[in-house]
């Protein structure tokens, strides 16, 4: 097929004509096993809290992601927006918060609104490893709470979880961004600190100074790191009661033994925070896509979507991230998709075919080789499966109703004994020899 606009590919019989989108890959087994098994072990732990799955839609209007800030790259370069054949602007979504916030102002639930989610989010980024134009994430949002031990209970749940993996290496930054009069404030003071150092920025930074002066806090480039190291901190520009309830929720997180660094500089990608912010950085990654988790409160969305005024906060986790940080350091490998038997027949293929269907219905994990091969070569296959045991059945077994049962490389244990046993006998052997 010719891309519209584009060049006709070029056929060779190494490359398929078709390969994933840049920014896009395939997750084949046995690592979406692993992403599987992160998703239970995040439902669990969430589940233990109170927290209820959503699964909002892939799209939604525009309109309700455009609230997530007009000053963010999310919005303003990153989005994948499109008109359909009605005539709506539709976007793909980059991120669910705002999506749970609209499915809360939509249908009004009781509070508190305790709600975890897992799928994929769009966001039309530079692809590099750990950043994808698709990519998963987990996450939990609350509504309709404003106690820091809210803040503190999101806060801890996304450091177990990253426990819970194995991981050690993973550092929690927390700030406050502030109540919007006292960041107002904030940015106002920030912005004339900058304009007057403007020689000491990089260009880059002067011209994110035009858009946000709260994003150049997020300069990664070494020739700022002066200049914004130097720049006023939120800190000073605190209410009592902000500065009461920030220092309320890094009392609970020390109550609960979570470590974590107080960071004024702190800003978030999107701009619908305000007070608590947190972002999590695994130590074991390249330091530009460490973040592997942040979230914060975003008290004024569910009126930007036309709701009531309501708190909410929550976090995000970037599952593909997240893996890269358990491989990083060596914890969280793939889970075993080797089944426990792998049958061979060489009747003619109807005996696996009875055999199989038996032992899977029993629970035990069983496959089998196909087209009638050979002994040796559905021997290889049953050893290449990694199953713990190979159950033969040739014309002898049969004929007079048993199978052999041979133990393989897959088995654990130390009696590599050959049996052979009764068709009738074959689960309750089998159960025995795996759980004995
Ligand atoms: P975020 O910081 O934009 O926040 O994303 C959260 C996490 O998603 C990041 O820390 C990162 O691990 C992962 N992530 C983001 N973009 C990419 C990408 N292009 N490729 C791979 N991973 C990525 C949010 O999305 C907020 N909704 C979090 C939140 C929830 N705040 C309050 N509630």
């Amino acid at each position: 097929m010719q891309a519209i606009g584009g060049p006709a590919p070029v056929a060779s019989p190494d490359v398929p004509e078709f390969q994933t989108s840049p920014g896009t890959r395939d997750i084949l087994p046995p690592d979406s096993a692993r992403v599987r098994q992160l998703v239970s072990i995040f439902a669990e732990i969430v589940g233990r809290a109170g927290y209820g799955e959503i699964v909002p839609p892939m799209f939604e209007d525009l309109g309700v992601f455009q609230r997530l800030g007009e000053a963010t790259d999310v919005v303003t370069k990153e989005m994948y927006d499109f008109v359909d054949k009605g005539g709506r602007h539709i976007a793909l979504r980059p991120e669910q918060t705002a999506s749970v916030v609209r499915a809360f102002v939509q249908h009004s639930p009781l509070t508190p609104w305790k709600v975890w989610y897992y799928g994929p989010n769009f966001r039309y980024e530079k692809p590099q490893t750990g950043r994808y134009r698709q990519f998963d994430q987990v996450g939990i949002e609350v509504l309709g709470v404003d106690d820091p031990n809210l803040d503190v209970e999101v806060i801890a749940l996304a450091a177990r979880f990253y426990e819970a993996l194995g991981l050690r290496q993973v550092r929690l930054s927390l700030n406050s961004l502030g109540n919007p009069d006292e960041r107002a404030s904030y940015v106002t003071a920030l912005q004339r600190y900058f304009e007057a150092n403007l020689d000491a920025l990089t260009p880059e930074s002067r011209q994110t100074l035009l858009k946000n002066p709260l994003r150049v806090l997020d300069s990664k480039r070494a020739e700022d790191a002066d200049v914004v190291g130097a720049a006023p901190q939120i800190g000073s520009f605190y209410s009592d009661e902000t500065a009461a309830h920030f220092e309320s929720v890094c009392a609970g997180l020390r109550a609960l033994d979570v470590e974590f660094t107080v960071t004024a500089h702190l800003v978030r990608g999107l701009d619908y925070y305000r007070r608590t912010t947190f972002e999590f950085a695994a130590e074991a990654l390249d330091a530009a896509q460490n973040a592997v988790g942040g979230g914060g409160r975003y008290d004024g969305l569910a009126e930007d979507l036309g709701g009531s005024a309501t708190p909410g906060i929550g976090f995000a986790l970037g599952v593909d991230r997240t893996i890269l940080a358990c491989d990083a350091e060596g914890v969280f490998g793939a889970p075993s998709l080797a089944p426990s038997a792998f049958v061979v027949d060489t009747t003619g293929g109807h005996e696996a075919l009875l055999i199989t269907a038996a032992l899977q219905r029993a629970g035990l994990p069983a496959d089998r080789a196909y087209e009638n091969r050979s002994m040796k070569s559905q021997m290889k296959a049953a050893g290449r499966s990694g199953a713990a045991f190979a159950i033969i059945i040739g014309s002898d077994e049969l004929a007079a109703g048993t199978v052999t049962v041979r133990p393989l490389a897959g088995h654990a244990g130390e009696d590599r004994t050959q049996l052979v046993v009764e068709r009738g006998d074959l689960i309750d052997t089998l159960r025995k020899l795996i759980e004995p």
